[in-house]
């Protein structure tokens, strides 16, 4: 691990803020009960971190009630909640091709073994959905609307305020994916006109792996699609209906949670936009750097107005594995290769015919020695594959 460059700051962040792991062994050491379930006082104080927690982030997303923040495993398990508990037989979706296969394929399996329709937006050449292809769609039975709000490949930004826009003139229910961009770009739920909101905590929010969450807007109802203990009112026979408690089924990540707490204070301190300024600095001198190399294919980075710090790239006639690869072998430098879970943005680049792309992503802990050093050898990389072909 020694001198390891990370770049894979889209699968997770690496490593976490030192706050995060210490105040994670601690917690673990001094609370490391089952809140909610008893009333004694460290189960109490354990429960108080858990509720502490929920209003830190009820206020990050400018929700208005608390108990509407449910702690769930991460976005993929928030997205299977909403997704299958808003969507019933004879209904209809709209999504984008820029998604996730967290969002993809529970929509894939409605369609498939419950009859739900489901149309997807393409993105355009610079990677952006158009908001105006949205009520083109609209049906009489289209009960949700999901998107992406930053991609996971190419790093665009979506204009959900305008998609929300149409959906609330229409009353139909909308959803953002936010595993990319919480904790890097301000979400405001009411200003985008978002109802529901999916995150991840051990990406941008620098938790840990094992916790994220969904936050509901009043009004609007999603159906309980799992049951099981809850700690309170343990004579009734379902699950029960209020929040959170609707969307929290047995004993919660609180190690999760204490580490998402510290995660999202450390950003608080630092300054949230500070982040993201000296994130998308380094994403634009890694973008100028890798632009003009001969043999070196940019996708989507043109602009980086609306981007967050992800970068995506080929070396012509190298697949991308095997840079990836050369990159980790020979320069200690960590990326994603392949169809990063969205074959569907490779799809429309064309990626999947040559098993897809290299992925740089930046976090707060990269440095611009980081991606001179990343620069340099892709640089190297790409001079040697057209030495080895005879290319001049
Ligand atoms: C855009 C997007 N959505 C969903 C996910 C799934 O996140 P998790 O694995 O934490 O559930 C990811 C993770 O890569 C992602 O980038």
């Amino acid at each position: 691990m020694d001198n390891l460059i990370f770049l894979d700051n889209g699968a997770t962040s690496f490593p976490k803020p030192e706050e995060v792991y210490k105040f994670m062994d601690s917690f673990y050491r001094n609370f490391g009960v089952n809140p909610g379930r008893s009333g004694y006082d460290l189960c109490m104080e354990t429960g108080e971190l858990v509720e502490i927690t929920r209003k830190l982030l009820t206020k990050i997303f400018n929700g208005k009630d608390p108990n509407r923040l449910c702690f769930s495993y991460n976005s993929t398990d928030a997205l299977n909640l909403i997704i299958n508990g808003l969507l019933k037989e004879g209904d209809h979706a709209i999504t984008t091709t820029i998604e996730h296969n967290s969002v993809l394929r529970p929509l894939y399996h409605l369609y498939k073994y419950n009859g739900v329709e489901v149309d997807y937006i393409p993105f355009d050449e610079k990677g952006f959905i158009d908001p105006d292809e949205f009520p083109k769609k609209f049906k009489k039975n289209t009960s949700l609307v999901i998107v992406n709000h930053a991609s996971n490949v190419i790093g665009t930004i979506q204009p959900v305020k305008e998609i929300g826009k149409y959906c609330r003139k229409r009353g139909i229910p909308f959803a953002i994916d936010s595993s990319q961009s919480a904790g890097k770009i301000p979400i405001d739920i009411e200003d985008l006109n978002v109802d529901i909101v999916a995150f991840t905590g051990h990406k941008s929010l620098l938790g840990p792996t094992g916790i994220g969450g969904l936050y509901v807007r009043e009004g609007i109802e999603i159906r309980q699609t799992r049951a099981g203990g809850t700690g309170v009112r343990s004579a009734v026979r379902t699950h029960l209906f209020e929040y959170p408690y609707r969307f929290e089924y047995g004993t919660l990540n609180t190690l999760g949670v204490a580490g998402l707490h510290a995660g999202v204070k450390w950003i608080e301190e630092k300054g949230l936009n500070n982040i993201h300024e000296k994130e998308m600095k380094l994403a634009a001198m890694l973008r100028d750097g890798l632009k003009d190399l001969e043999g070196v294919i940019l996708y989507c980075q043109d602009d980086l107005k609306d981007h967050i710090g992800i970068l995506l790239f080929n070396i012509d006639g190298l697949e991308a594995l095997n840079t990836g690869t050369i990159l980790d072998v020979d320069y200690n430098i960590a990326c994603r290769t392949g169809l990063h879970c969205a074959p569907l943005v490779h799809e429309q680049l064309g990626t999947d015919k040559i098993h897809g792309a290299v992925r740089f992503g930046i976090g707060p802990f990269n440095t611009e020695e980081h991606i001179k050093t990343a620069i340099r050898a892709v640089k190297e990389i790409a001079e040697s594959h057209r030495k080895r072909k005879g290319i001049r």
